[in-house]
């Protein structure tokens, strides 16, 4: 077989059979195909597509590139959620606790922030001690014990993946629905869960700008899962504003605990119950929605889904004072409201540009090895469609500067009032 003839059939419109698809991942990973017929066949991709076989079967052969976690020794139907990655999305924190505290084992394996969107792995290290680094072995008994782990990857998954997302970052090829979502299953199929709720986001500071977009990438990502033996559905959220109000390492355990306590913002506490209320189907514990619902909301009503996340706090190293006081995570020195520059209505409050001002305080990366500030970030005081008044503060601004030029420049395109304005739903669409 020659790379040059695989090439050709996708240049051509053509499918790629599985041993094609297999040389491919195979010469990806032994490096025996150069970097430019790998970018040249991306490129093809990118152009041509690929049908959904082709997706399944490019996603398998990524997944067993790598190693692949074997979470047979916890009993149960182990439940996982991923995100396609948003401005204050803190969702997996008190998601994971409140689906444990049901019952279901979720063994979460998560990823850092680049850019303006965050990690959950990083806001969970601004709480003193806690580590992220489990062995496969403590993940395994503490997702037995306490059901519930949230970690980063504890072994190599999906090697191939790493290669290729190298090059498409190069190669302007990231945005190919087929790449995006091979690459996203390829990592989950591998980490050993039975089922997914996958929580695609939608608008100006996600990934895929237009609902249209975001809708056949959660096509993409529920076929492959599916035809890869998960449960697996999709939930299509909003991110044209970020997600709850705080945004920043130590301020999102901060809104994460909140809602354990029932003190969540709405937004946050509803998609939570949302995507939760599949979780809790399909791990059997609810025959409706509207069991599972209820059965999560008794979690906090109870105190029980706190007491999941203290639990893991605990078992992960973390101090287990920071449920209760905050104070015990860093702290910016000081806090710098900004403030409405006219009387009006919310219009625009776009994600991205809001998390990049985050980033530029320090509490996120613009390189992959850049330290992080957890104590800075923002607190939002109002949301699309509020009614505000010239010179009331529309969100403060935690930071260890005084001088915050840059990130208030950043707030002034990032925020307009206008004379009408509405808040777009929450929930766009429910891929099953
Ligand atoms: N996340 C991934 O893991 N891969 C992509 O291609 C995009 C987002």
């Amino acid at each position: 077989m020659r790379m040059v003839d695989i090439i050709d059939t996708k240049r051509n419109g053509g499918t790629l059979t599985d041993e094609k698809l297999q040389f491919f991942v195979d010469g990806v990973v032994d490096g025996s195909i150069p970097d430019y017929q790998i970018s040249a066949l991306l490129m093809a991709i990118y152009f041509q597509g690929m049908t959904s076989s082709e997706q399944t079967s490019l996603t398998m052969k990524m997944m067993h590139s790598g190693e692949r976690l074997d979470l047979h020794q916890i009993p149960g139907i182990k439940v996982d959620k991923h995100s396609t990655g948003g401005v204050g999305d803190k969702v997996s924190l008190p998601l994971a606790a409140m689906v444990a505290a049901t019952g279901i084992p979720v063994p979460m394996i998560s990823g850092r922030g680049l850019g303006h969107t965050g990690g959950t792995l990083d806001k969970l290290e601004a709480i003193p001690g806690f580590r992220v680094e489990l062995s496969e072995q403590e993940f395994i008994d503490q997702v037995a014990k306490e059901k519930l782990a949230i970690v980063g990857a504890t072994g190599e998954f999906a090697p191939a993946d790493k290669k290729i997302y190298g090059l498409r970052d190069v190669t302007d090829t990231v945005d190919s629905i087929p790449l995006i979502a091979s690459s996203i299953m390829s990592k989950k199929i591998a980490s050993g869960t039975d089922a997914l709720v996958i929580d695609v986001k939608t608008g100006a500071g996600a990934f895929m700008k237009t609902l249209d977009q975001s809708r056949a990438l959660a096509h993409a990502l529920v076929d492959i899962g599916k035809q890869a033996g998960l449960q697996c559905m999709a939930v299509i959220s909003d991110m044209n504003q970020p997600l709850g109000n705080k945004i920043g390492n130590a301020l999102e355990i901060e809104e994460s605990i909140d809602v354990l306590k029932g003190k969540g913002p709405a937004d946050l506490t509803e998609l939570v119950l949302t995507l939760g209320s599949y979780m809790v189907v399909m791990g059997g514990k609810a025959e409706t929605m509207d069991q599972a619902r209820q059965l999560l909301e008794q979690t906090i009503a109870d105190g029980t889904a706190y007491d999941r996340f203290k639990a893991m706090v605990v078992a992960q190293g973390g101090d287990p004072r920071v449920m209760d006081d905050y104070q015990v995570m860093p702290q910016a020195k000081y806090q710098i409201p900004y403030r409405a520059k006219r009387t009006g209505v919310i219009t625009k409050l776009t994600a991205d540009e809001i998390g990049t001002a985050s980033m530029l305080l320090g509490g996120g990366r613009q390189k992959a090895d850049d330290q992080l500030d957890y104590s800075v970030g923002i607190e939002l005081h109002h949301k699309l469609g509020d009614h505000v008044k010239a010179g009331e503060p529309l969100l403060t601004i935690y930071s260890n500067r005084q001088e915050i030029k840059n990130v208030e420049q950043l707030l002034d395109e990032s925020i307009e009032i206008g004379d009408h304005g509405e808040q777009p739903p929450l929930i766009h669409e429910i891929i099953e």
